[in-house]
């Protein structure tokens, strides 16, 4: 059986109620566990592909897991020895170290295993479909508003509450019926080339004909410009959301092409002068250890936009717990773990993406972006509006 992307995938189906899944499926994260087959990634690679847009992680080699759940066992405590057989399942869209970091700090702190299986957003949603009440899942993870929206319409989270839960995640953050809880946000920013001198404020701004030639832009078929353009249109209707990207459109460099970090090279390297990016890939270059990529981002001024009007446009990763979970007490532990402070510094130190929790410091980097000002739309509308927006886009020549 074989992915969207091609890649081998084991069968999806098990049993209903057979023990423990096979460790063939999952990727055991555990504090002595990594990926102990897999080779480092090459730094230019490391950035874009430590994304959400990545395609899923390959599985690790029996071999290897088997290695690693060794190692796990002999640098386990006593807490972990005496409940060495509990773990939680968690399917995910995200694919990034922070996460794999908090699994282990989780495993660490509770003695439960962290059995990952990843997948990107849509074909998070399809498995999970196609498993229905035979699931393996017991906490799903995934980026974007839209994808959290398309898991509670499809009836595949159930609702959790608690009052760690209540006081770590603001209203605005979480389900209306507490089907998901959001650990972190993003924001859309512009980046522009400091040389070129543009003075913008407004992501509207950038339909503007004096950008004409200017704009370089990735495809409107991303995650995040749907949810950008889908928010949009919730805000101010579709015939301001068509005329924008017409202009935006109009304006463009080049054809759309490649990731967010490809319009931040591209505009240093001449081609226009204004990209739009989620920020954590400018941080990310701006904390590269290459200093080529440091260089990229010195010579970009990051602009976080609308900050006079509707605020700058953010999205969310959340969690929820499987309508068919079977490991319910483990899966809320994990989600209130996500929440806690010690968590949301790590999606502040080795993801650059904000804290949910308001009462969270901000690391440095973060710091450095200002306080902002959020645009406000319930996330849901990210769901509800992305085939509009889509439709948008191609009737904009957005393609
Ligand atoms: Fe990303």
């Amino acid at each position: 059986m074989r992915d969207g992307v091609g890649r081998r995938v084991f069968a999806a189906r098990a049993p209903r109620r057979q023990a423990a899944p096979s460790n063939r499926r999952f990727e055991l994260v555990a504090p002595a566990v990594r990926r102990l087959d897999a080779p480092a990634p090459a730094a230019q690679d490391r950035i874009e592909n430590n994304s959400q847009e990545s395609p899923p992680m390959p599985l690790p080699s029996r071999r290897a897991v088997l290695a690693g759940a060794s190692l796990a066992a002999l640098a386990a405590c006593g807490q972990r020895q005496a409940s060495a057989n509990r773990h939680v399942n968690v399917y995910s869209a995200r694919h990034y170290d922070s996460d794999r970091r908090i699994y282990a700090l989780f495993t660490e702190r509770t003695g439960i295993d962290v059995r990952v299986l990843p997948a990107n957003g849509d074909q998070l949603i399809e498995r999970l479909r196609q498993e229905g009440d035979q699931t393996e899942a017991d906490l799903i993870v995934t980026v974007d508003g839209g994808n959290l929206w398309r898991l509670t319409e499809a009836g595949l989270l159930q609702a959790t509450t608690s009052p760690a839960l209540e006081a770590a995640v603001p209203s605005r953050f979480r389900d209306a019926q507490n089907r998901w809880w959001a650990f972190s946000k993003r924001i859309r920013i512009i980046a522009a080339r400091r040389d070129a001198g543009a003075a913008i404020q407004s992501m509207d701004e950038l339909a503007e004909a004096r950008f004409r030639g200017q704009i370089c832009a990735r495809s409107s078929s991303n995650t995040y410009n749907l949810s950008m353009m889908a928010a949009r249109i919730e805000r101010l209707g579709r015939a301001n959301a068509l005329a924008w990207a017409r202009g935006v459109r109009e304006n463009f460099a080049r054809p759309p092409q490649g990731g967010d970090i490809e319009q931040l090279r591209a505009i240093v390297a001449g081609t226009g002068s204004i990209a739009i990016t989620n920020h954590y890939y400018l941080l990310r270059l701006q904390q590269s250890a290459d200093s080529a990529e440091r260089a990229v981002a010195a010579a970009l001024a990051p602009i976080v936009p609308d900050q006079r009007g509707a605020g700058v446009h953010v999205n969310i990763s959340g969690a929820g717990v499987s309508a068919h979970a079977r490991r319910r007490d483990e899966a809320v532990q994990l989600l209130e773990f996500l929440v806690t402070p010690e968590a949301q510094r790590v999606v502040q130190e080795l993801n650059l993406e904000f804290p949910i929790r308001p009462d969270t410091a901000l690391l440095a980097p973060l710091a450095a972006l200002g306080r902002f000002h959020e645009e406000q739309i319930p996330f849901d509308a990210l769901g509800r509006r992305q085939s509009e927006a889509a439709r948008v886009y191609e009737e904009a020549g957005w393609l």
